[in-house]
């Protein structure tokens, strides 16, 4: 059994560059935990604290409880596998495979049946004895990580071991992974920057930005309630539509203004209470992709032309100029709203049906379905309801 456990971990490499700042997360015994972020939010550095190859400026990593902070990396017994591994090219896959226990001074019978039994769960049975050069680009994979399993690590770190990879070959090394870890359970860190990966890889997600965790769930908790703006934009793909939007009252409802139409929030205001702290002020809405679909004639809709369509075969992605009616909003005299800054200059995805007849340059109609609309605070981002991690509360009646 081995539980990770970083704790306020903090990461300055001379010359100032805070990579990781505060950092405190549990990762469970067996579990997959996934690590996405940008490029250079600190990913590679907490996986390298937690092999206890780079010092850590602050906080401790913890294993089973055991601080193991001050530890060289070999008395971890931790695994690592790098995005760009290194075979030892004058070595067999065979003795590729066995090195680390022979470093560990396992006796060679050993070292054989472990090395054929991990080649055969990787495929590799038949290729123990080519040299690496031999080897096409995901039979090299196989064997780093295969070199990497074979002594049964407590932990299990992998930093993006399919990015070097072709697009078919990473999802069936993406399916073997899962079935490996099925098997071994092996706690297990994942570091990738593809979403998808990270998706479909992990029991849960952890979400980086500059350094510091964003948000830590299921893959499904985060991508339904994302804590705040950076992790919505994140996890899906493509990625949510952002606008500043100015909230209105209209009796009981809310409404937002949208492409030159204003449009009630479905529920009624006693729902929204905490959009209702907006009203008159602006908002960032978030709309996904999948929350557009082409309008029937007398159906309220978003007028767009599009600047570009991608046909991806069962379904279109629609791109167009993200909605201005902040700009326009300053005509009634109400708080100035500009577009927000991103958005205005990202263009807005609609995902629509194969069948959807859409072209380059000529408008469309669309229904937005505010239903599934986001919010977020224009000044922090965070998520408007913040999301609950308890299940929600049961209504309670009016007395
Ligand atoms: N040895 C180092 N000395 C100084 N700065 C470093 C060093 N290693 C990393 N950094 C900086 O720390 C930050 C985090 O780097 P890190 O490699 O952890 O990012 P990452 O999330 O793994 O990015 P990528 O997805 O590109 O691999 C970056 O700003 C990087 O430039
Ligand atoms: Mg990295």
């Amino acid at each position: 059994m081995s539980v990770v456990r970083l704790d306020h971990l903090t990461k300055v490499f001379p010359g100032g560059t805070k990579a990781v700042d505060d950092f405190s997360l549990t990762i469970a015994d067996g579990e997959f935990l996934v690590l996405v972020g940008p490029s250079g939010c600190g990913k590679s550095t907490v996986l390298r604290m937690i092999a206890g190859l780079e010092d850590v400026t602050g906080g401790d990593v913890l294993i089973d409880g055991e601080r193991v902070t001050d530890w060289a990396p070999k008395q971890r017994d931790i695994a690592m596998v790098f995005q760009n591994y290194a075979l030892y090219p004058h070595m067999t896959v065979r003795d590729n495979m066995g090195f680390a226990l022979k470093l560990q001074h396992v006796g060679k019978e050993r070292i054989g049946e472990q090395v054929t039994s991990t080649a055969d769960l990787l495929g590799l049975g038949g290729l123990l004895d080519r040299k690496p050069k031999a080897l096409s680009g995901g039979q090299r994979q196989r064997v780093a990580m295969g070199r990497a399993m074979v002594r049964q690590p407590r932990v299990f770190l992998l930093d993006e071991p399919l990015s070097n990879l072709d697009a078919k070959l990473r999802v069936s090394m993406r399916a073997e992974l899962a079935r490996l870890h099925q098997r071994y359970r092996i706690t297990t860190v994942y570091v990738t920057h593809d979403q998808i990966e990270a998706m479909t890889l992990g029991d849960r997600i952890a979400v980086v930005d500059k350094g510091r965790l964003q948000q830590v769930g299921t893959p499904d908790e985060l991508y339904r309630a994302p804590a705040n703006r950076f992790v919505a934009g994140f996890m899906g793909s493509p990625s949510m539509n952002f606008a500043t939007v100015t909230v209105r009252r209209a009796g009981i409802r809310l409404t937002v203004d949208l492409g030159g139409r204003t449009i009630e929030l479905p529920g009624p205001l006693a729902e929204r209470v905490d959009l209702a702290r907006y009203i008159g002020s602006p908002v960032v809405i978030g709309l996904r992709p999948a929350a557009f679909s082409p309008a029937g004639p007398d159906e309220e809709a978003l007028e767009a032309v599009p600047l570009g369509v991608e046909s991806l075969g069962d379904e279109k992605h629609v791109l167009f100029a993200p909605p201005t009616d902040g700009l326009r909003a300053l005509a009634d005299g109400d708080v100035p709203v500009a577009v927000d800054e991103s958005a205005g200059t990202q263009l807005w995805t609609a995902k629509v049906g194969q069948g959807a007849d859409v072209a380059i340059g000529r408008p469309v109609r669309l229904r937005v379905d505010l239903g599934a609309a986001y919010f977020f605070d224009p000044a922090d981002g965070m998520a408007v309801p913040a999301p609950s991690t308890e299940p929600a509360a049961p209504a309670v009646a009016a007395a």
